[in-house]
């Protein structure tokens, strides 16, 4: 069996009074794309934001490749190998396509700290090639991200995702504001990824995506993981009962 890359136990976040995400065991191995589904609300960001270390969870415990972690924040897990493009876009709305997909990582000619000189050329070319290997196309890369389109701006993030994954890929709704086309290049994407081994969780609302993609379904209810399937286990029906709440594996779920 693969080995596992991620995985969470018991992991928890409360915003006062609000349990947005309640004992979280999961788990994702080597080369597998898992699905997460929910309604609005269900806690799936809550869960990714604990993940990439956005936020500092209530409790429980994240592995990543091998060791326990603790990241502080996004820049820390894409160390890792850790790659997100989250629901509400962290980019830079003053920097262009290259600054943005090397915030934080950026190439130096001569390395002072603050003094340091960038190398837009080297960053530049890095950016052309990581479009063309993702297939994402993007009018003018000398832009700022303020002037691109909602479409062309996921393209940048999924792009800069794509470019730098080493381990594991997240993907909060990265269609969810896309075109037909624009769509379609994100599976091409994925497919990529797959047939390169990385690991991926996809989250969408798009039950069709996520049956074409996914090697499993998590479903996500009221904070809690009431169903974890392979997709041959399951169908449409299926996981849109357990998205209601009409079936749950997961007993002490149920019981809230
Ligand atoms: N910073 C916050 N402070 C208080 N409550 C929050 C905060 N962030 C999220 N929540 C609450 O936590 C719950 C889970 O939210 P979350 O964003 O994880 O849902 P989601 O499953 O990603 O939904 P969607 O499909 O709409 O993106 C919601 O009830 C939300 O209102
Ligand atoms: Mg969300």
């Amino acid at each position: 069996m693969a080995k596992t890359v991620l995985k969470t136990e018991g992991l928890t976040k409360h915003y006062g009074g609000i349990h947005a995400l309640v004992d979280a065991d999961f788990e994702v191995r080597e080369g597998e794309h898992v699905a997460i589904v929910g309604d609005n609300g269900a806690g799936k960001s809550t869960f990714v934001r604990q993940i990439t270390g956005v936020e500092q969870r209530t409790g429980g415990r994240i592995f990543f490749d091998g060791r326990e972690v603790a990241f502080k924040g996004p820049l820390d897990a894409r160390e890792a190998g850790m790659e997100c493009v989250f629901q509400n876009l962290a980019l830079a709305d003053d920097l262009d396509v290259p600054a943005n997909l090397f915030l934080g990582r950026e190439k130096t000619l001569v390395n002072l700290g603050p003094f340091s000189i960038l190398d837009k050329r080297a960053m530049r070319k890095a950016t052309e090639e990581g479009l063309k290997r993702t297939g994402v196309r993007i009018p003018r890369l000398d832009f700022p991200i303020r002037r691109m389109s909602g479409g062309q701006r996921q393209g940048v993030a999924i792009a800069r995702s794509a470019t730098f994954a080493s381990k594991l890929i997240i993907m909060d709704e990265p269609t969810a504001a896309l075109g037909v086309q624009e769509t379609a290049q994100v599976e091409n994407i994925i497919r990529t990824l797959k047939a390169q081994g990385i690991s991926l969780i996809l989250i969408s609302h798009n039950l069709r995506q996520v049956f074409d993609l996914a090697d499993r379904i998590v479903v996500f209810r009221r904070g809690h993981i009431v169903a974890n399937l392979r997709k041959e286990e399951t169908d449409g029906s299926d996981i849109v009962a357990y998205i209601t709440g009409v079936k749950t594996q997961n007993t002490a779920a149920a019981m809230m």
